[in-house]
């Protein structure tokens, strides 16, 4: 019961890394509240949770909207009474939409940015008073070896906006480290979930995964269990840290 008794909340927690993180959390005695712009999808995640004896919220709305991400936040604290984890995991990757500068559009390098990077900017902007309010508290923001590394087949309004949460995690680590919030960002690789699906087929995830060092793609519970531990009071002295996780990818 690594996260007993804390409350957590998780955008993008219908699918995915965030599903799989919302398992993990509840399975830990974290009670969560489910962030998510797909409604079918939050509920799915709450279900699974309650099915294995784990508590959980559903919260329909979308990270780049300030009142809908204010509106999760004051429901996460009204239903379990505290917050203590700011899991910003939602994102968008439109491979098909979100190209090099040459070839995006202002419309869409614009919405990228809003999921993205502003989604963050609301969770933490309304999630920290929270966190200050519980006596201290973990943020996990979530960046992209594609951050880290540039690449051929361009996304860059992505490539941006989790490049900037590098330095948000930098400054709310500084600012708020005297009040025992930390802030911590990840850089997961390649990972087999939703997001990836469009783009990949079962001869590309093997040709990925024999390129890499550890010889697989990533599964969304290799990052849930990063995500668990900095959540966790096991991570206690870390802060501002960026930790990569992409099964040898950087290091090639
Ligand atoms: N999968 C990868 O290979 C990979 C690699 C590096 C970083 N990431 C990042 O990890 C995070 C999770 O990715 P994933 O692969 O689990 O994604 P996913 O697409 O499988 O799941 C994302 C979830 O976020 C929700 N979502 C999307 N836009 C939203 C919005 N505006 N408001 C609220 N919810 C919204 C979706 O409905 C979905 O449930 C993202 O930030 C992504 O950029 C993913």
């Amino acid at each position: 019961m690594r996260l007993k008794d804390k409350v957590a909340i998780i955008s993008g927690a219908g699918m995915g890394m965030g599903r799989e993180a919302a398992l993990v959390f509840a399975a830990e005695g974290a009670m969560v509240a489910v962030f998510d712009l797909n409604d079918a999808a939050a509920s799915e995640t709450v279900a699974a949770v309650e099915a294995r004896g784990g508590r959980a919220l559903k919260v329909v709305g979308d990270v780049s909207k300030e009142a809908d991400v204010k509106r999760a936040v004051d429901a996460a604290v009204k239903e379990f009474g505290r917050l203590d984890i700011l899991y910003a995991n939602a994102g968008v990757l439109w491979k098909d939409r979100d190209k090099s500068v040459i070839e995006t559009t202002e419309e869409n390098w614009d919405i990228v940015q809003a999921v993205n990077l502003k989604g963050p900017f609301f969770l933490t902007k309304h999630g920290i008073p929270q966190l200050q309010k519980s006596g201290g508290g973990s943020i996990i923001l979530v960046g992209s070896i594609s951050a880290l590394v540039g690449f051929t087949l361009a996304q860059d309004s992505y490539t941006c906006a989790k490049g900037a949460l590098i330095s948000l995690a930098k400054s709310l680590a500084v600012q708020f480290g005297p009040d025992k919030i930390r802030c911590n960002i990840i850089h997961p690789g390649m990972v087999d979930t939703p997001l990836q699906a469009p783009y990949l087929n079962a001869e590309k995830k093997k040709a990925i995964g024999d390129s890499l060092p550890l010889m697989r793609l990533g599964t969304p519970r290799d990052i849930a269990n990063l995500a668990l531990f900095l959540a966790s009071d096991e991570s206690c002295w870390i802060t501002g840290a960026e930790i990569v996780i992409d099964g040898g990818f950087i290091a090639t």
